[in-house]
């Protein structure tokens, strides 16, 4: 069952997400997040931030998975996803590095990176995961067209996709890596709470398609739809088309 809450505004999307998790957090000191890069989640992040900074929330018990991470750019790139995780929010927070885990580009054999990547989530149930949405309907980098039975896998990104993320590289979409590695769409769905961030009209039709749109690998988000406890955030923007 997906449940829509719409607000106001990107600062009422990132306050409605800190109390979704920040709830999880305080009640679950050893809860297991799975988490996402992007714009979509920074506010959360920031809250997050303020509240273990000002309240003292502890993440030293805290397991985190994250979505994906780009192939071809070294950690130390300031876009490579772990680069991103560490300054948005690992690096303010006392989550044990131990405990953080993103799935790896690094090396010769992907493959092998990819089965190492399932391999530990099935030691853990994720208690929340954390999503934004691509404007082709993506969810982690599971591009249209992927099975929803997906694992963790490499991914060609569709050229949306590298349009979209091409801010993030001085607007030069020849800088934007090609591929990824990815959860895929039932690694996402195996996690017992998702929370799925969306705002900006550029959103709008992919949020439709997911809400109200028939279940199809041509949108990766309405998988899910079959998910038991998914709220989507949106602001009224993104939730024009509903
Ligand atoms: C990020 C990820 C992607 C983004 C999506 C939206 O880890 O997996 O699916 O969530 O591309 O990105 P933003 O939030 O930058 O619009």
């Amino acid at each position: 069952m997906i449940k829509v809450v719409v607000c106001n505004d990107y600062e009422e999307v990132s306050d409605k997400a800190a109390e979704i998790m920040l709830n999880l957090v305080k009640n679950k000191p050893n809860a297991v997040l799975g988490l996402a890069t992007g714009s979509s989640p920074i506010g959360l992040y920031q809250r997050m931030i303020k509240d273990h900074q000002e309240n003292g929330t502890s993440y030293k018990d805290i397991t985190t998975f994250n979505l994906d991470e780009y192939v071809g750019l070294p950690l130390s790139h300031p876009e490579s996803y772990y680069s991103f995780m560490h300054r948005n929010l690992f690096d303010h927070i006392d989550v044990e590095e131990k405990n953080i885990h993103i799935p790896s580009s690094q090396g010769s054999d992907l493959q092998a990176n990819c089965d190492a990547y399932n391999a530990a989530l099935s030691e853990y149930q994720l208690d929340i995961q954390v999503l934004g949405i691509g404007s082709d309907g993506h969810i982690g980098f599971n591009e249209p067209n992927t099975p929803f039975d997906s694992v963790t896998h490499i991914t060609d990104l569709k050229e949306s996709t590298i349009r979209d993320n091409a801010r993030f590289f001085d607007n030069d979409i020849s800088k934007v890596p090609t591929k990824a590695i990815t959860m895929g769409i039932s690694n996402v769905l195996s996690a017992k709470k998702i929370i799925l961030i969306a705002t900006s009209e550029h959103k709008a039709q992919a949020i439709y398609d997911t809400v109200r749109g028939e279940k199809n690998i041509a949108c990766p988000a309405s998988a899910l739809q079959d998910h038991p406890d998914t709220v989507i955030i949106v602001d009224k923007a993104a939730a024009k088309l509903l």
